[in-house]
């Protein structure tokens, strides 16, 4: 039987941080989706389309990842897919709260439900989404940090020139 597993975030854009989650969950699993899913506490600098076409991208149409969205709860998701597990990125210690929240609640919600947690290089320990953004905003270069396609799409998005 193959095993799938769900990578949800909300990816507004991927970041090299992610790309490093995804590699290793490639790995473990034949087949991954990677999930963009809605997070109510987070206000989107790109569209849902705009990060899923991103992503596909990215990875290059690889064949054993398949990219999707959705705005319902992802144990609903995880049970129309059959896939029953669940990877998250793990980075410092200010991560450990909420995804530990996150995962009891979906263990509630679905007792099926796994979610794995995969420790993300060393590289990227102190990135995210977000930082990047910010730092995007205010003309910071980030360029290594997300990958490069990611990098000219914040470019535009914050109509600034290559740096
Ligand atoms: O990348 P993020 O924003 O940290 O990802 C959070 C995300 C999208 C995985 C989380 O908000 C989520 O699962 N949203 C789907 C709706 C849902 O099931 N919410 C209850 C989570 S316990």
């Amino acid at each position: 039987m193959k095993k799938v597993a769900v990578y949800p975030g909300s990816f507004d854009p991927i970041t090299n941080g992610h790309m490093d989650i995804i590699q290793r969950a490639l790995k473990m699993f034949d087949k991954l989706i990677i999930l963009v899913a809605y997070n109510p506490e987070k206000k989107s600098l790109f569209t849902v389309e705009e990060r899923m076409n991103l992503i596909r991208e990215v990875l290059n149409h690889n064949k054993k990842v398949r990219v999707d969205c959705s705005s319902g709860l992802l144990v609903d998701y995880v049970k129309k897919e059959k896939a029953n597990v669940v990877v998250r990125g793990l980075r410092a210690l200010s991560d450990f709260e909420y995804e530990f929240q996150m995962a009891l609640m979906n263990r509630r919600l679905n007792k099926e439900m796994e979610t794995v947690f995969l420790m993300t290089g060393y590289r990227w320990f102190y990135t995210s989404s977000k930082l990047i953004k910010e730092v995007a905003a205010l003309g910071g270069n980030v360029k290594g940090l997300v990958p490069d396609l990611a990098y000219q799409q914040l470019q535009e998005k914050y109509g600034l020139n290559k740096k």
